[in-house]
C-alpha cells in the first residue's frame, strides 16, 4: 500500500512566538505541534497553509496575516521577499540579535543538551547593512518570476539577467539592482557588467541547457578600497573575453585585480577550476588588526572583515595565551587566526584543504615577518595524526573553524586522543557545533560560549565555545 497522500490545509490565527533554525517562525497548533512558518514575525498572528507534515511538527507558509507584530522593521531593499539573502530585514535589528541569542541556546542548550559553564550574550555588529566584503552572482538568460508575474500571461521570464540564486533553486535567478550587503563600487560594477554584456550581444547562461558564454561573477572589495573581480565564462573564446573584461576595465577603473576561469561543469564551483589572471594585482589587500592579509581569488576569507577582528578577538580572549602554548589552528583558510595570534604563542600550526589558501598562508607570513607559523595543505582528517603531533609537538591550545557540516567524526576522535589543554571551537552552525561539542564532552567540558553576529538581516550566526580538558 502506498503512503498516503498528504491533504494541504489551513490554520487559522496562530501567533508566531519566536523564531528556529534557518530563520523560519515557530508557533504551535492546538495540539501543542510545532509549526515552523516561512517569512513571518515573532509578534505576527497569521492564518498559515500547511504543505509539510512531519511526525514532530509542520511546516507552512503564510496565507493571510490577520495582525502585523508591533516588532517589526520597514525592509530597506527593494528585493526583500523575492531575494533569499536577507530574510530578517522586516524584524528590527535589536529584535534579531534576541532571536539569534535564543537560536544558539535552543541549538547548543535546549536541543543539543550541551552543559555550558557561561552563555554570554550576542556581540552585535555595529554596521547592520553593506558589510560583507564579497558577493557571488550568475549571469542567466531567464529570470525568476515572482507568484503574481507566473499568473500575468503578459510577463516573460526570457530576459537576459544577473543577481542571486532564489535560496535552493539552481535554476532560478533574481535580478539584482541594488544590494544592500556589499558596499560600492559591488553594485556599480555588476550593474555595468550586465549592460556591457547586453551592449557586446553576449549570451548569458542557460542553466537547463548548460549553454552560454556569461556564467558567475564574484566582486571582493577590501577596506583598503582594492576591488577584485573573477569571472566566470562558460565557453573559451578568449578573444571575445579579451574585449569583454577590457570593456569592464575601461568603465570601471576603481577595478584593482581581475581573473577569469572558464566553466564547462554542471557545478558553478570555483575551487576546481584554474585561474587565469587578467590585470593588475593577484590579491586583494586586508588588514585584521595589525596583519596584513593578501586574499588570493580562491581563498576564504571572513566575508565580514571588521566583525572578524571582534571575533577573532574572542578567540584569542578564550585562548588565553601567554607565549609559551603550541597552537594547532585547524581548517585555516589563508592562516587568517593562525596569524592573527601568532604574536601570543610559541608556534602556531594551521592546516586547510584548499592548497592556494595554503600558498597564500605561507606568503602572509612572510609579508608580516612571522617566523612562528606553519602551514598544510590536505584534509585535517588526513593531516592531524599521531605522527603529526610527534613531529610538532602536541597541542596546548587547538583552534577549530570548521565549514558547516561541522568536524569529521576521525578529526574529533583525534582531539579526543590529543588531549590538548584548551580547545577554541568557532562554528558558522550550532546545530553541528553541538553535536561536535556532544562528542567531545568525555573528555571536555564547554566553558564559555560566545555568539557573534556576522551577518545581520540574516539568520546566520557565528559562535566561539572554549572547552578544558577535564582532569579526573
Ligand atoms: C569557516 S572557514 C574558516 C577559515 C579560517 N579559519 C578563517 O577564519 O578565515 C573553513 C575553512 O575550512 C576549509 N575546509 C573545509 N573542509 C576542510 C577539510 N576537510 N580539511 C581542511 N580544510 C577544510 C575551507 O576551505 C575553509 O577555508
Amino acid at each position: 500500500m502506498g503512503r498516503r497522500r498528504f491533504k494541504k490545509k489551513v490554520i487559522e490565527g496562530l501567533t508566531i512566538t519566536g523564531i528556529a533554525d534557518k530563520g523560519k517562525g515557530v508557533c504551535r497548533d492546538e495540539t501543542g505541534r510545532v509549526i515552523f512558518v516561512d517569512d513571518v514575525a515573532p509578534g505576527d498572528v497569521v492564518d498559515v497553509l500547511i504543505y509539510k507534515k512531519r511526525k514532530a511538527y509542520l511546516q507552512g507558509s503564510v496565507q493571510h496575516v490577520q495582525k502585523y507584530s508591533d516588532d517589526r522593521a520597514e525592509p530597506f531593499c527593494e528585493h526583500f521577499g523575492t531575494c533569499g539573502g536577507c530574510k530578517f530585514q522586516h524584524i528590527p535589528y535589536e529584535k534579531q540579535i534576541e532571536y539569534k541569542q535564543d537560536i544558539v541556546d535552543n541549538a547548543l542548550r535546549r536541543i543539543g543538551k550541551v552543559e555550558i559553564g557561561e552563555f554570554k550574550n550576542i556581540l552585535p555588529c555595529d554596521e547592520p547593512s553593506f558589510y560583507r566584503n564579497k558577493l557571488e552572482f550568475a549571469f542567466s538568460n531567464k529570470r525568476w518570476l515572482t507568484y503574481e508575474e507566473l499568473n500575468n500571461p503578459e510577463v516573460s521570464n526570457v530576459e537576459d539577467v544577473l543577481g542571486f540564486h532564489r535560496a535552493g533553486a539552481f535554476d532560478k535567478i533574481l535580478n539584482v539592482n541594488k544590494c544592500h550587503l556589499q558596499p560600492e563600487p559591488s553594485n556599480q560594477l555588476r550593474n555595468s557588467m550586465k549592460a556591457i554584456a547586453i551592449e557586446q550581444g553576449l549570451t548569458f547562461y542557460d542553466v537547463r541547457k548548460q549553454t552560454g558564454f556569461l556564467r558567475n561573477m564574484i566582486v571582493r572589495t577590501s577596506t583598503t578600497h582594492e576591488v577584485m573581480l573573477n569571472v566566470s565564462f562558460g565557453m573559451n573564446d578568449k578573444s571575445k573575453i579579451e574585449d569583454y573584461l577590457n570593456e569592464v576595465l575601461d568603465k570601471n577603473k576603481f577595478l584593482t585585480c581581475v581573473h577569469y576561469t572558464i566553466n564547462t561543469k554542471l557545478n558553478d564551483s570555483w575551487s576546481d577550476l584554474e585561474m587565469i589572471h587578467f590585470f593588475g594585482k593577484k590579491t586583494i589587500e586586508e588588514y585584521l588588526g595589525d596583519v596584513k592579509f593578501e586574499i588570493g581569488p580562491k581563498s576564504f576569507f571572513q566575508t565580514n572583515t571588521k566583525q572578524a577582528v571582534r571575533l577573532f578577538d574572542v578567540v584569542k580572549e578564550f585562548a588565553e595565551l601567554s607565549g609559551e602554548e603550541n597552537v594547532y589552528d585547524l581548517y585555516t583558510g589563508l592562516g587568517s587566526i593562525a596569524l592573527y595570534v601568532a604574536d601570543q604563542c610559541k608556534q602556531v600550526v594551521g592546516i586547510e584543504e584548499i592548497e592556494s589558501a595554503i600558498e597564500d598562508a605561507k606568503e602572509n607570513c612572510k609579508r608580516n615577518d612571522i617566523q612562528n607559523a606553519i602551514f598544510y595543505a590536505g584534509d585535517v582528517k588526513d593531516i592531524l595524526t599521531t605522527e603529526f603531533s610527534e613531529k610538532h609537538g602536541k597541542p596546548d591550545v587547538v583552534i577549530t573553524d570548521p565549514p558547516r557540516v561541522g568536524m569529521h567524526a576521525k578529526v574529533v576522535d583525534m582531539l579526543l586522543q590529543l588531549e590538548a589543554p584548551k580547545i577554541v571551537y568557532v562554528s558558522c552552525k550550532p546545530s553541528t557545533q553541538a553535536r561536535d561539542l556532544n562528542l567531545l564532552k568525555e573528555k571536555y567540558e564547554v566553558l564559555k560560549v560566545q555568539p557573534v553576529d556576522m551577518f545581520p538581516q540574516t539568520h546566520h550566526i557565528e559562535t566561539v565555545a572554549v572547552l578544558k580538558l577535564r582532569t579526573s
